[in-house]
């Protein structure tokens, strides 16, 4: 190549790489997969080592993504973190193994091992206790994360058996799929962005300032390197096997005297890989002997002691026929690209998600484009990138919409968010009908009515909201096809038993954005009523534990709307209980009912927790933010300032712990 056209070319990918470095690292929403990020890399290293001239310190090849956050302190890593070298191919592990075979001239042994794909850490044992958590960062220091990773059931804190005085081992933390997506429901639940997979969920995770939040998320950690002076062994495996007694975590691990046991793992995984609890993008292969490391030695970022297999995305390419709108019961829209069926993983693909309007973007997505669809730690595929080259000439990018495509109203996007809404609540019919699905499915009102009877039902207008169900009967359902006499009594009885329901499930059942299961239940307990709740003021919302200024905005905006307020009143007219039962502790034992508590420091004698449940049983609330709302502030050691601060100047009584459990044993 021509040396103009090399820089050129360099600056291109350099620019490129840098985009999909704030994807991956900041948006964590990658377009492509992986292995095309790392050929593009290639192709810069080498256009970069064939013209020296260009040399850049900012170019992407210069760092290694590091993931210092300002926030964490920052701590040095006794060893370096390296990184490891990647192939594709088998034929890159036939070379590997030649070149160790120049160096080493004795028989030597190989261990395989799952490339697991989380966050690499760093924990330092000291006289078997654990001190200290860190993030591989630039890989010479990271984040201290130690409170978080504590709160790892699979981190010991202490170790079992004989270990050396000082021990450093290095493993990945992950969130194992299911917890994967369980997070990702709640977060959708609540209108928070989405994961885009396991790794970005976990690495999110080890990120956040509040360690009792990391501990109510499954974070796992599997380990793959032990490293210290008074090792029990001079080998890898060995060492590993004694950690499992320590008490760590170690996965599928496999010594091989050959590469044709090596190829045997990596063949073995590639094909039952789908079904380990948690992801791996690979195979790392290692020499066993610590002998040989130093001889083998170290290029400037990876040992050459060993190398990381990685498996092949499961991808498809296939014809894009059109793009289609969603329109869910928030209002939000979803593009959904329809393919031509494609096989894939197993499954047959006819249709991906394509997020929101920036997606399409990043894609630079034309019309009838033949697109690549991965399957990736989602459950529904992806569209990973398009090929150019067999673009239809003249064909024209895809459009957003600008009008709802079920109603006509323009689109709205809020500032931050990256989907756009259909602002027309009461009346976009797929928004209608959503909510309604909403109410009656089984964790709201748990009606038991399918999703086609909603729609049947709202077609032959004999319900326009969810209220109206209420006042459906028996002969009304009978008029309509399918329903005989028995099953329209079954949903008329169904439709009953529902108005007895806690009042948190009917909040939830009311579809008010961001307020899903958890938040429900914290707004119920702070506002024992519907009529409570409708009285309510925005200061008093954001002092309900979990509520934040989205959630109490959204909620306000609920209540103010006339619509919503019929329905209300339609739903309190049928009979439908929208209080808290006053049930027999909280009413004749409830010392503290309707007594409100923020809780701050900490104690001697009980855990936060267990003074919140104290608080609760005894018929109080706990809320995160000390306002004029608020009756007690019951503060511990290293009682925060500011909330101290407002508490005096609003009179607040400050009690202590001993003052609690005096008010509710005092007759
Ligand atoms: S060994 C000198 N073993 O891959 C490097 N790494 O690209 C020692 N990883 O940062 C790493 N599974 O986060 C090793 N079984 C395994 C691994 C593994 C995942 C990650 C690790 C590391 C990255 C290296």
């Amino acid at each position: 190549m021509e040396r103009e056209a090399a820089g050129r070319k360099i600056s291109e990918l350099r620019k490129e790489l840098d985009e999909h470095n704030y994807r991956y690292y900041v948006l964590a929403e990658p377009v492509i997969s992986d292995r095309l990020y790392d050929e593009l890399m290639d192709e810069l290293i080498s256009l970069e080592n064939e013209f020296p001239e260009f040399f850049d310190p900012a170019s992407p090849s210069q760092r290694i993504g590091s993931d210092i956050s300002r926030e964490f302190r920052q701590a040095r890593h006794k060893h370096p973190m390296l990184s490891l070298d990647n192939t594709y191919s088998r034929e890159e592990l036939v070379e590997f193994d030649k070149r160790v075979r120049k160096f080493v001239s004795t028989s030597y042994e190989y261990v395989c091992e799952l490339k697991y794909d989380g966050v690499a850490v760093s924990l330092t044992y000291v006289q078997g206790i654990l001190e200290l958590a860190v993030t591989r960062g630039d890989g010479r220091q990271g984040d201290d994360v130690t409170a978080n990773v504590r709160t790892i059931r699979s981190v010991p804190l202490k170790l079992r058996g004989d270990y050396p005085a000082e021990l450093e081992i290095r493993g990945e933390i992950l969130l194992p799929r299911e917890g994967f997506s369980r997070l990702n429901r709640q977060r959708e639940e609540r209108g928070e962005a989405l994961f885009a997979n396991p790794r970005n969920a976990a690495a999110g995770t080890l990120k956040i300032q509040n360690s009792s939040i990391v501990a109510k998320r499954p974070l796992d950690c599997i380990i793959y390197r032990v490293i210290g002076e008074g090792l029990p062994f001079r080998s890898h495996y060995e060492n590993l096997k004694k950690a499992s007694e320590w008490g760590f975590k170690i996965s599928e691990v496999r010594k091989c005297e050959r590469l044709k046991d090596v190829f045997e793992f990596i063949d073995h995984w590639d094909l039952h890989r789908a079904e380990l609890p948690f992801e791996t993008d690979g195979v790392v292969v290692k020499i066993n002997d610590f002998g040989l490391y130093d001889k083998l030695g170290y290029t400037a970022k990876t040992p050459r002691w060993a190398i990381a297999y990685k498996f092949s995305a499961e991808r498809a390419v296939t014809r894009m026929m059109s793009v289609g709108f969603q329109v869910g019961r928030t209002g939000a829209i979803t593009p959904v690209a329809n393919l031509k069926p494609v096989s894939l993983a197993g499954t047959t693909v006819k249709r991906a998600s394509l997020h929101n309007e920036e997606q399409i973007r990043m894609l630079d997505l034309h019309e009838n484009d033949m697109v690549y669809v991965e399957k990736g730690g989602d459950i529904i595929p992806k569209i990973t990138g398009v090929d150019k080259n067999k673009r239809t000439p003249g064909s024209k990018p895809v459009e957003y919409i600008d009008t709802c495509p079920a109603c006509s109203s323009p689109l709205v996007k809020m500032p931050g968010e990256a989907k756009h809404y259909c602002p027309s609540i009461d009346t976009c019919p797929p928004q209608i009908l959503g909510r309604m699905e909403h109410f009656v499915s089984r964790r709201a009102m748990n009606i038991n009515m399918a999703g086609a009877t909603v729609k049947l039902l709202a077609e032959k207008g004999l319900v326009k909201d969810a209220a109206d169900l209420y006042y459906l009967k028996v002969e009304d359902l009978m008029g309509i096809e399918r329903f005989a006499r028995k099953s329209s009594e079954k949903l008329i009885q169904s439709i009953e038993k529902s108005k007895s329901l806690p009042w948190n499930r009917l909040l939830y059942a009311l579809g008010i954005r961001f307020v899903g299961e958890t938040v429900a239940r914290k707004v119920a307990s702070a506002f024992p009523s519907a009529d409570k709740l409708i009285e309510a003021g925005y200061e008093d919302l954001l002092a309900v534990d979990e509520v934040g200024e989205r959630i109490a905005s959204s909620i306000m905006d609920y209540f103010s709307r006339p619509a919503n307020l019929s329905i209300i009143k339609k739903l309190k007219d049928a009979g439908v209980r929208m209080e808290n039962e006053q049930d027999g502790r909280k009413e004749a034992g409830g010392k503290l009912t309707g007594k409100k508590f923020v809780i701050s420091g900490t104690f001697g004698q009980h855990s936060r927790d267990e003074l919140k449940s104290i608080i609760e049983q005894n018929g109080g609330t706990n809320v995160s933010a000390v306002s004029s709302n608020v009756d007690y502030l019951l503060g511990g050691e290293n009682i925060g300032p500011a909330k101290l601060k407002k508490a005096k100047e609003l009179n607040i009584p400050v009690i202590t712990e001993n003052e609690l459990t005096g008010m509710i044993n005092h007759d």
